[in-house]
């Protein structure tokens, strides 16, 4: 067997990896960012606003600062300065709720913060925020979810990128649409969702002098440290951010919310180290949410199901200050072949905490909305749903006039159809059965957006044989330690379990953010390209050591596998193990540093980079008690290579697990008599259980996209939620016969099925 063909087999790329950070994670040693303590540390809780609009009046702190234990009560008057900041280049000073905490006594949502009390205990601290008595002037708050678009300029500022309200627009959709043969138009609508990781929110903040250390779950450690160093006017260099687990995020730890700031306050005002740890309640209120979204979508097509006009106008609701843009478009100018195309969104503001980007954010609504128009499509003209895909898959992104880098949404119908069982399919409501059940299936294409963030990485090749690979980005749960890990021991030629990880710290070279499932794809140039840069370094040191055994060669005579050096000429049978040449010459390590270009954001992409995929779904359907269960799903997804398959399934069944809740249970309803986000627990708010989840069924297609790096590796963070839910809405209609196009599926939805028992 050739030596390439030996190595390809034993490369830690493409294996089933069991997670490196595994161990230290089930037996409690790994330290999330609330299990740090420091000496004489304070526990921050903060009060809440009660109201959901209007005017704090008068804050009355007399006997919350007669407890025990109680150090200071904050508000506006005594917190000291907190700055605003900005967005900068880049990924640099992002927040989505802009404004400072206590910057004026204005509410516009209820829960944001009033107060903080600080007190020796969390207990103590907790009696404190609830002893304070709030005076407000009440205005009348709208947290209406019937969502009309707000007159508001045409470009919008948003997050990212300022965002024209006409998105896209090919060809002439209203005209095309109006002559159309077949038509379909359908208003859809999702409901707010809260991300609710399991670990909660919070900020452990320490003083010492000028410098400034906080310990805080961040899914982008580079731009809280950013967006501190502005609100406290600091020298960027002077604030330390720290993260390393991270219980989930799901978007909702991408940027900064306003208790950070709370606890960084505190620990200044108090020269002491403040711990601030919000509630489960908190969670739903002033951390980010996905925004309801009420989307229309419009649809034309011939008989035979070639579309001729696409239209997508979609509202989602913000905050009073803020501009958050739910993109449900994303997918939606390139998804489909068609002449006509407009794209269009709007949006309604509500009194509610900030919205935030929330896993596969925009796509996620989005794609539910589309495929399920072109579901009902296929319906209503009698073609097979996987066939009125294929007939209208693009050659190339037909929106910006490029080719995709690599696309292979037909290959994943087509396995997809073939391990479902599709063919099975009768497509009449109702007429599959089985086991005194009703049968109905579904299914939805899916796509999330591929590229790279910048990144900088760095491999030290050690004299003990070890490797250590350092990059300032974070693990959110999703395997980074374990694929900094395989990237090094694949350029080093070490095990694994030789290579040391470090990551989240802001001290370490500046990483990728852990956001659009683009880490992977930003990682994999920055490690190879650090670890070739050690490596360079280390032929060099291999041929000017005295004593070497490459003394008197150059460093092109070299080469360097598997962990050792040899002569190109004589082969890496005699070769010499880096730890040997690094002994001989004194040194404890070499180092290389290396860089990842950014492909996100760029105007003029020659290809257009994407992630595609389907889900087929079988739900059962028991009329007598109205019982509807998922009891099958098939998920295929192009990705491009994947380099941990077992990460990576995993990634994928967590998001068919999120998109049954999204389907079936997840909203977070606003009372409208308060504004409060009323189901803020986790009783309340249901979300998929072990009990609701059936088994998944995952495949990867394996075409690597070089576009992206050498690997040809893409993400796969969150491109599993999309599709999901439009899959399992046509499933139910397969079974029930009723059309739900309001998320989540209600019983009080199915009641009006006529497949009754
Ligand atoms: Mo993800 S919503 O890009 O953190």
């Amino acid at each position: 067997m050739p030596a390439t063909q030996e190595t390809a087999t034993t490369s830690p790329i493409g294996r089933k990896t069991p997670r490196i950070d595994g161990p230290v994670k089930v037996s409690g040693v790994a330290q999330y960012a609330s299990d740090f303590h420091f000496p004489g540390m304070l526990y921050a809780v903060p009060v809440e606003a009660t109201i959901a609009s209007g005017r704090v009046t008068k804050l009355d702190t007399a006997a919350a600062e007669k407890l025990p234990g109680v150090r200071a009560i904050f508000h506006r008057a005594n917190i000291g300065k907190i700055f605003r900041s900005i967005q900068g280049q880049g990924f640099e000073g992002i927040s989505d709720e802009r404004r400072p905490p206590f910057e004026d006594d204005v509410i516009r949502y209820y829960g944001q913060y009033i107060a903080l009390a600080v007190a020796d205990t969390f207990e103590s601290a907790k009696a404190a925020a609830d002893a304070v008595r709030a005076t407000y002037t009440k205005e009348k708050h709208n947290v209406d979810p019937d969502l009309q678009a707000d007159d508001e300029p045409d470009v919008v500022p948003t997050t990212f990128i300022p965002t024209k309200r006409l998105q896209s627009e090919r060809g002439n959709a209203e005209s095309a649409f109006a002559s159309a043969p077949a038509k379909l138009d359908q208003t859809y609508v999702t409901p707010t969702h809260t991300h609710n990781p399991i670990e909660l929110q919070g900020a452990t903040a320490l003083w010492e002098g000028s410098m400034l250390t906080v310990y805080e779950e961040s899914q982008a450690i580079f731009n809280l440290q950013g967006v501190l160093a502005q609100m406290f006017g600091l020298p960027k260099e002077n604030v330390r951010v720290i993260t390393k687990f991270v219980g989930s995020g799901f978007g909702s730890k991408l940027w900064p919310w306003t208790h950070c700031a709370l606890a960084v306050a505190a620990a200044r005002q108090l020269g002491k180290p403040v711990k601030l740890v919000i509630s489960r309640k908190m969670m739903f209120q002033s951390v980010g949410h996905r925004p309801r979204t009420q989307q229309r979508v419009r649809l034309g097509a011939t008989p035979d199901g070639k579309l001729v006009s696409f239209e997508h106008d979609y509202v989602n609701h913000h905050a009073i200050l803020d501009n958050y843009h739910e993109d449900c478009g994303e997918a939606s100018a390139f998804n489909y072949s068609v002449p006509n195309l407009r794209i269009k969104f709007g949006r309604a503001r509500r009194n509610v905490g900030s919205p935030t980007a929330m896993r596969g954010p925009g796509a996620v609504p989005g794609l539910y909305a589309t495929e399920s128009a072109l579901n009902e499509l296929a319906d209503q003209l009698k073609i097979d749903p996987v066939q009125l895909r294929i007939l209208n898959e693009p050659n190339i992104d037909e929106s910006l006039g490029i080719p995709f880098s690599s696309r292979h949404k037909v290959e994943c119908f087509e396995l997809g159809a073939e391990k479902f069982g599709w063919a099975k399919r009768s497509s009449e409501v109702g007429s599959m059965k089985r086991d005194g059940l009703i049968l109905g299936w579904g299914m939805a294409g899916c796509s999330w957006g591929a590229g790279r963030f910048p990144a900088v990485a760095n491999v030290q090749l050690r004299d003990d044989g070890t490797v250590r690979v350092a990059s300032g980005t974070q693990d959110i749960g999703t395997g980074t330690y374990t694929i900094l890990a395989q990237l090094a021991a694949q350029k080093t030629g070490v095990p694994l379990e030789k290579v040391e990880v470090a990551l989240g710290d802001t001290s370490l070279p500046e990483g990728p953010i852990s956001g659009g499932s683009m880490v992977t794809g930003s990682l994999v140039p920055a490690v190879f390209a650090a670890a070739d840069n050690a490596i360079a370094s280390l032929l060099t040191i291999a041929t000017t050591t005295a004593g070497s055994a490459f003394d008197k060669r150059k460093p092109a005579d070299l080469a360097f596998e598997g962990g050792r050096v040899f002569v190109k000429a004589d082969g890496p049978g005699a070769g010499v193990p880096f730890a040997d040449l690094l002994g001989r010459a004194n040194l404890r390590l070499v180092t290389g540093s290396g860089k990842a270009e950014a492909t996100f954001g760029d105007p003029k992409p020659k290809f257009s980079t994407h992630s595609f995929g389907c889900h087929f779904v079988e739900v059962t359907w028991q009329p007598a008690i109205a019982r509807l269960r998922v009891s099958r799903v098939v998920t295929v997804i192009d990705a491009g290579r994947i380099i941990n398959p077992l990460a990576g399934r995993n990634q994928i069944e967590g998001a068919v697990v999120m998109g049954i809740g999204m389907a079936l249970l997840e909203e977070t309803s606003y009372d409208p008599r308060n504004g409060a986000p009323i189901n803020s627990n986790l009783a309340d708010y249901m979300m998929a259980v072990n009990a609701d989840v059936p088994p998944i069924d995952v495949h990867f297609l394996d075409f690597p996209d070089k576009e992206i790096n050498e690997l040809g590796a893409r993400g796969i963070g969150e491109i599993g939620l999309a599709g999901i839910a439009a899959a399992i809405t046509a499933a139910t209609h397969h079974a029930t016969g009723v059309r739900v196009r309001e998320l989540p599926i209600k019983i009080e939805d199915l009641l009006t099925s006529p497949i009754l028992a």
